[in-house]
């Protein structure tokens, strides 16, 4: 399973706050949801305060999966370990530009390990420091929070910058965002121009996960209706 083609809004669940007890099951009920991609949150305790997964539950998942693997590599060094998360079976590897001098070689390594390449930026971030990249990568990350836990709540300030991103990247680029993503903040994002929201908290700290992701989906579809930007 490849990255969705731009052009639809997508649902991706987080697996970080799910019951990684029972992990296969919990991404088997989302996939039955009909979500298209899951992301796996890699953190090292060094880019941000908190560590989560690496390539072995990536791997143990594969298997029991056909959705697109969109592993974000919260990680410093992270050229170090794509090939290994690759190998792992992620389909899409989104890097932080905050932690690569030259992102350009990281995209294309990215491409020819058979992959594609999305670039992040924090909250903090200036757009003007994805420019020279963005346009070689399928998907830019507007992180909405700022990275390191799940269950934070949405910063209204980086709709704007959703905005910037996809006047930058035009149409045939997926504008990704996470953070604090819920069926009320769903519309400042998709108005602004993202396609392709991460949700955490909202689908799996929810009782019936298929009805959240209807939900953040029917919520999107609806703000699609009113978009600012030209498609
Ligand atoms: C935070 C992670 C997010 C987080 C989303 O650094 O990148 O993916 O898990 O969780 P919620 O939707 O709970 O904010």
């Amino acid at each position: 399973m490849r990255l969705p083609k731009a052009g639809t809004i997508e649902i991706v669940p987080s697996v970080l706050a799910a019951d990684i007890g029972h992990l296969a099951a919990e991404v088997a009920e989302v996939e039955a949801a009909g979500v298209k991609m899951i992301q796996f949150d890699i953190m090292d305790g060094h880019f941000v305060p908190n560590i989560s997964f690496g390539p072995p539950i990536v791997a143990a998942l594969r298997p029991h999966s056909l959705l697109a693997f969109d592993v974000q590599l919260m990680i410093s060094e992270p050229h170090k370990y794509v090939e290994r998360f690759v190998d792992a079976g992620a389909d899409h590897v989104t890097f932080h530009i905050e932690t690569v001098s030259d992102p350009l070689e990281l995209v294309d390594e990215l491409h020819k390990m058979g992959v594609t390449a999305g670039v992040a930026l924090n909250p903090e971030t200036d757009v003007m420091h994805i420019v020279d990249v963005a346009p070689y990568c399928e998907l830019v990350l507007v992180m909405t929070v700022h990275p390191g836990f799940g269950g934070q709540a949405f910063l209204p300030e980086t709709a704007e910058k959703v905005r910037l991103v996809r006047e930058l990247v035009g149409p045939a680029t997926r504008v990704q965002v996470d953070g604090g993503i819920t069926p009320e903040t769903v519309p400042q994002v998709v108005r602004q121009g993202a396609d392709t929201l991460v949700a955490g908290t909202a689908i799996f700290r929810h009782k019936d996960r298929a009805a959240a992701i209807d939900e953040l989906r029917r919520t999107a579809e609806k703000a699609v209706g009113n978009l600012t930007y030209a498609r």
